[in-house]
């Protein structure tokens, strides 16, 4: 029997982050009941309807007294504001964790709340996701064989974090664990700033109004894949965004600057260094995807 176990553990926010947690958690057979609450009423019923969570309480603090862990998975400007809801109901020594895509500022925010609190802090990020919202979108494989961050501080309590970190295992994850500002740059590069690009993408050809007809009917598969994280919640996104104004801006920048030189060279019709410059993206991008071909 797997010696880590969980007695109660409550999600506040089930949506597809929060429900996939409970889903992967009662799979791994860790945790024995699961309590829930959300402001949205109708989604915590349906989260209860398909059996994401156990228990749909009628209130915060009947969802969370009790619990060993509580997984905060609301948008990231909330994060601060449930965290000062939840903290009072919250047993002493218990702890308290979170999954939002930004860290710094949800750390310096709620690490000082739970201190205060008695509680103990874990900021946590899983870097797994789908376009989805809400408790129909939670699957309890989302985690599986993908990694999770999480970013400690020096105030971090040792055990609180091995407990988060043997959640994230049991749910599926290789768990690392990362300072935080380096955190909120590299997903700046490698998440923030593709889903700032897909949505400006999809706005700039939808708004190109040289014909009548909206020429996004003739779109296919590529523009399809590279666009299919701008179905992602805009509540969401508006939050990453203004949370991680400083990492994104360094990287909007940067992106600017590659398209500025891709501009040129295709106003100088340079096809020499077009092709050095597609070749080198293509390298880096197969790369990705075979590793090994990287490190030969
Ligand atoms: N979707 C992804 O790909 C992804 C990946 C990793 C991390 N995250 C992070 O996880 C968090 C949750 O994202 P999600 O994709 O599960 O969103 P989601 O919209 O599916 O779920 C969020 C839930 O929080 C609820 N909520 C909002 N405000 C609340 C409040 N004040 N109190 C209680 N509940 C509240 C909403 O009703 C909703 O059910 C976000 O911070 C996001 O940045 C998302």
């Amino acid at each position: 029997m797997n010696p880590f176990y969980l007695h109660k553990i409550a999600i506040v926010g089930v949506g597809l982050i929060g429900g996939s947690f409970a889903l992967a958690l009662k799979r791994a057979g860790v945790v024995a009941t699961v309590a829930g609450w959300d402001a949205d009423g109708d989604n915590l019923c349906l989260a209860h309807q398909l059996q994401v969570i156990d228990e749909r309480s009628t209130s915060l603090k009947g969802a969370v007294s009790g619990a060993e862990l509580v997984m905060l998975a609301v948008p990231v400007g909330k994060m601060a504001d449930v965290a000062i809801e939840v903290l009072p109901y919250m047993d002493q020594g218990a702890v308290l964790t979170d999954s939002g895509s930004v860290k710094q500022c949800i750390l310096e925010a709620v690490e000082p709340l739970a201190q205060a609190a008695g509680v103990n802090f874990v900021a946590g990020h899983p870097i797994s996701g789908t376009e989805r919202s809400g408790a129909s979108a939670a699957f309890a494989e989302l985690y599986q064989g993908k990694r999770c961050i999480l970013t400690p501080s020096e105030q971090t309590d040792a055990a609180a974090l091995r407990k988060v970190e043997q959640a994230w295992q049991s749910a599926g994850c290789e768990v690392v664990t990362m300072d935080v500002l380096k955190h909120d740059r590299i997903l700046a590069a490698i998440s923030h700033l593709p889903h700032m690009i897909a949505y400006s993408l999809v706005n700039s050809v939808s708004s190109y109004d040289r014909y009548e007809e909206n020429i996004l009917d003739y779109s296919a598969g590529g523009f399809r894949d590279f666009t299919r994280i701008a179905s992602s919640d805009p509540v969401m996104w508006r939050d990453i965004a203004l949370n991680n104004r400083q990492s994104l801006l360094e990287m909007i920048d940067q992106f600017g600057r590659f398209l500025s030189e891709l501009k040129k060279d295709i106003e100088q019709e340079d096809g020499e260094r077009l092709y050095e410059f597609f070749l080198r993206s293509k390298l880096s991008r197969d790369a990705i995807l075979h590793p090994s071909v990287r490190d030969k």
